[in-house]
Order: structure tokens, then C-alpha cells, then sequence
């Protein structure tokens, strides 16, 4: 009986149709819709050593840093135009308080982070270390407020130290620690999973707390706030429904969380599964656009005008954690179907740009689908990493429109896969940029891109691609998986054609 089932769910993975060229149509005329720049964003959780020894190794480090920075990290971020970083959680914020973390580094009491792993840590990064570091990326904070156990005057006084100018008790508490002038914070999240690890609140209630929480939110000095209500979870569309109708334009954001996981009981190796459950991922990783579908419909149901923005503030793979590393911390390889998982969401996310103002990929460094691994002095960027650099020329630029052709597979669990993922925009400079994923393990596809009366003269690209599927990066061998120069698209009558490799993703720009 076992064996009949595994080599069901082995024929499971099948082409509905016999292999052809795919075709793209894409309709430059027709774009107007920015994709902003933040869909491209990134989350830092206070968790396993994504911040300490990941961002942070404190100035008296022997490993080469700027101020507490990793140099090589700053570097890393400075280079992938992170636009927004989240922090300090996740469901760490929901225990956070900001005051352990402000003052002389020894004066900081330590903290147990119960969330992930009980973990002790100094609080030698806190408000002023990551507000400077965002400072210095060049990227927006996104700071997530403790509602599940702080006060109000907690979070108010916390949004009043950060931004406010003048002789106001807490700027002055702030100048006393070393800033004159106010940092610039715009995103405010009010809670985190509110529903879960936040409080296990139930939507009215969250709704409640959150108009009596973000009526303190205070706007200093011109700053402006874009105020997040904490959103439901995959497929939880009352929590939508819930907070559009009692919330509304309060909130000028409602979040979403979806990760691409199993089974949260056996999610599985992050580099040992087999091409079935590459599939499966992928099918699930794409469940995104339907779950998406179904709380924007109700959301356009209560803000036909869209003002208020849906940000997917939480999303990627969660495997199991890497034998060996500790419990509760989250870390994980990352393959290259972590690469595909990455490409196909954010060209999903780019269709939906008028809705989707911001996604923060969970996370950073060195948990869960991260950019960039370290392990003491040592470092390496992951496939997904070179995605989201590959990816970064949608950053602000306009989506274009297009059809797509492709075979599709049917694969576990009912779900299809088409074997071609595709995204396009026009930049301020007036280039195309198409982002391409041959999800196809073993064959090759030729594709047709019809750009409409759009005038080609030049067309260039680059390939993320690897012998395997399980392949990635090690820090023997940082630079295994990487991004080379493409040479497979041709400009024919007008047309781009692209022989594009098994498994492999493409950026190209269009002249
Ligand atoms: O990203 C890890 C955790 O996943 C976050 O802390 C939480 O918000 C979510 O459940």
C-alpha cells in the first residue's frame, strides 16, 4: 500500500499537455501602475542570530564592522537596495521594551527572548542601533510596536522619542543618549499576529485595541505615520472582513502573513527533498495570488478606493531547522527552489501593485528563507538573495501588463503549476525589465515575448541557474550559485525569443 502511494504521488507531478514554445504578450502602452518600491522589503526579527551576530557584532568585534555593523552585511544590504527593514519582530515585538534597549550599553539589563529559543542577550541593539542602520542602508524602518504586552504609553512614548523635536521629555531623553535630531519613521505596525503569539485576540477585540492604540500615535514635526493593523494569516479572510469593517481607514495598512510550509509539525530539509516536493512548494508558494485575490475582494468591498494598502508583511519557506544549529533560532539553507519560491512570489506581488504597497520577506539574516548566511567571520549570500538583486529594477518602476502561455503540471494536493513565471515594468529611464522563472526541473522552453509596437534595438540579461535543484551555497563555497551574464535572447522580427535552461531565472533589459 505504501509503495502504490509513493509512486502515485511520484506520477503526481505530470504536464497537462505535451511540451511547446511558451509566448508572452506584454502591453507597454498599457502600464500605469508604480510597483513600489517596498514589495522589494526585508524583515529583522530580534530571533537566532539575525540581528546579533548577523547585523550587529558590537564595536569591539574582532570581526571587521563599522560601528557594531558586519561591514561585510552592510555591504550585502547597501547592494540589494533594501528599501524598508521590519524589526524588532515578529513575535518578538509583542514582549519587547524599547526602554531596556536606549542608554549606555552597560546599563542595558539583559533579556531572555522566551519567544525563540530563551536565548540571553545584552540589548546592546535597540532603538538608536537600528533606526542608524537604516540610516545608513538607505533604507525606511518599519517599526512593530508592542501591543500584546505593553501599554499604550509605551508605544506613544516610544513613537514620541523616535521622532519628536523640541523640548518634549522624551526628545530630550533622546538627545541625553547621543541624537540631536529626530529620526524619520513613517511605518508604524500596531501588534504583530494579534491573533496568535500578539495576544490570541480575537478579531473584534484586536480591532478595538488597535483604534485605541494608533489614536496615540502621534505625528511630531510633519512626520507623517502609515499606521499597520496587524493582519490575518493565510487564509483567514474574517480577520479581513473583520477590521475592514470596524477598523477602516484608520489603518492605512492591514498586513498578511503566508509562508510556504508543509506541515508545521514535518516541514521537511531545507536541502535534501525530491522533485515531487520541489513541485508541491511551488504549487503551494503560488497559492499566494488566490489567497491574495480573496482578501483584496473584501477589502474592495469596504475601500473601493484603495486606500488602504495590503502589505504582506511576513512571507517565504520554512523548512526545518539545519541539524546541529540550536532550537528555536530558526536557521535554515536555502536551495534553489528557495529561489524559485522568492521569484515566483515577487512577480505575483508585482501584479497586484496597486494593492500590495509593501512585503517583507521573513527574514534577513540567518533565519528562515534568508538573504545572507553568516557563521562567526564568515559569510556567504544565498540563491534567494540573487533573486531579490536580480529583481530590484521593478523597484519604483511601472508594471506592464501581460498574458502568458506556458504548459502547466499538476502536482500534489490539486494544485497547477505553470512551468513559466513571468513580471515586466518600465523604468524612470524608459527600460523594460522582464523577470522570467522556468520552473521546469528538466526541460528547456523556447519563449516568445511580444512587446506590442514597442521599438527593440538592444536586449541583455542575466541567469541564475544550477546543475540541481538542491543546489546552493556553503561557506567553502560562497559563490557556487550565482548570477552569470545570459546569452540566450535574440531580438527575431521584432520579437525577443528566449532559450531559456532548465530551472532557471532571468532577468533581461530591454532597449
Ligand atoms: O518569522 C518568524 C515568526 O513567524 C514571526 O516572529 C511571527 O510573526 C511568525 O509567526
Amino acid at each position: 500500500m505504501k509503495a502504490l502511494l509513493i509512486s502515485l504521488l511520484a506520477a503526481a507531478t505530470l504536464p497537462l499537455a505535451a511540451q511547446r514554445d511558451a509566448s508572452i504578450r506584454i502591453y507597454p502602452q498599457q502600464g500605469t501602475q508604480m510597483i513600489d518600491k517596498n514589495i522589494y522589503g526585508q524583515f529583522s526579527e530580534d530571533l537566532g542570530a539575525c540581528i546579533y551576530g548577523g547585523l550587529w557584532v558590537g564595536p569591539n568585534s574582532d570581526i571587521p564592522n563599522t560601528k557594531g555593523y558586519r561591514n561585510d552585511v552592510l555591504k550585502a544590504l547597501k547592494d540589494l537596495q533594501v528599501p524598508v527593514l521590519r524589526w524588532p519582530g515578529g513575535c518578538f515585538a509583542d514582549e519587547y521594551h524599547w526602554m531596556d534597549g536606549i542608554g549606555p550599553y552597560e546599563k542595558r539589563p539583559k533579556l531572555v527572548n522566551n519567544n525563540w529559543g530563551g536565548t540571553v542577550e545584552d540589548n546592546s541593539f535597540g532603538t538608536h542601533e537600528f533606526l542608524n542602520l537604516c540610516e545608513m542602508i538607505g533604507c525606511e524602518p518599519y517599526i512593530s510596536a508592542n501591543v500584546g504586552s505593553g501599554t499604550v504609553e509605551e508605544m506613544a512614548k516610544w513613537i514620541e522619542y523616535m521622532t519628536a523635536d523640541g523640548e518634549s521629555q522624551m526628545a530630550v531623553l533622546r538627545r541625553k543618549n547621543g541624537r540631536d535630531k529626530p529620526w524619520k519613521v513613517k511605518f508604524i505596525g500596531v501588534g504583530n499576529e494579534s491573533w496568535g503569539c500578539g495576544g490570541n485576540m480575537r478579531p473584534e477585540f484586536y480591532s478595538d485595541m488597535y483604534r485605541r492604540y494608533s489614536t496615540y500615535c502621534r505625528e511630531y514635526n510633519g512626520n507623517k505615520l502609515f499606521k499597520i493593523a496587524s493582519g490575518a494569516s493565510d487564509y483567514d479572510t474574517n480577520w479581513t472582513e473583520v477590521l475592514m469593517k470596524n477598523v477602516g481607514t484608520r489603518m492605512n495598512g492591514l498586513s498578511l502573513h503566508y509562508y510556504t510550509v508543509a506541515d508545521w509539525n514535518h516541514k521537511g530539509s531545507a536541502t535534501s527533498f525530491s522533485k515531487d516536493d520541489y513541485y508541491w512548494t511551488l504549487g503551494k508558494c503560488l497559492e499566494i495570488e488566490s489567497t491574495i485575490q480573496k482578501h483584496i475582494a473584501i477589502m474592495n468591498k469596504y475601500d473601493p478606493k484603495k486606500q488602504i494598502a495590503l502589505l504582506v508583511d511576513e512571507w517565504g519557506t520554512w523548512w526545518d531547522e539545519e541539524p546541529g544549529t540550536i532550537q528555536g533560532h530558526l536557521f535554515q539553507q536555502n536551495t534553489m527552489r528557495d529561489a524559485f519560491v522568492a521569484a515566483l512570489s515577487l512577480n505575483v506581488f508585482n501584479k497586484y501593485a496597486d494593492r500590495i504597497k509593501m512585503t517583507n520577506i521573513a527574514q534577513v539574516v540567518n533565519v528562515l528563507q534568508s538573504m545572507i548566511l553568516t557563521d562567526g567571520p564568515k559569510m556567504m549570500l544565498t540563491p534567494t538573495y540573487h533573486v531579490f538583486e536580480m529583481y530590484k529594477v521593478h523597484q519604483d518602476a511601472t508594471y506592464l501588463p501581460l498574458d502568458l502561455i506556458c504548459d502547466k503540471a499538476q502536482v500534489r494536493d490539486n494544485r497547477e503549476v505553470p512551468m513559466l513565471s513571468a513580471s515586466a515594468s518600465r523604468d524612470k529611464n524608459g527600460l523594460i525589465h522582464i523577470t522570467l522563472a522556468n520552473v521546469d526541473l528538466d526541460k528547456a522552453q523556447n519563449v516568445s515575448i511580444d512587446l506590442q509596437s514597442e521599438k527593440i534595438s538592444s536586449v541583455k540579461g542575466r541567469i541564475l541557474t544550477s546543475a540541481d535543484i538542491t543546489d546552493h551555497n556553503t561557506f567553502e563555497k560562497p559563490d557556487f550559485v550565482k548570477p552569470v551574464v545570459f546569452n540566450g535572447a535574440k531580438i527575431e522580427k521584432g520579437q525577443l525569443k528566449i532559450s531559456m535552461p532548465a530551472k532557471s531565472i532571468i532577468v533581461l533589459e530591454v532597449k
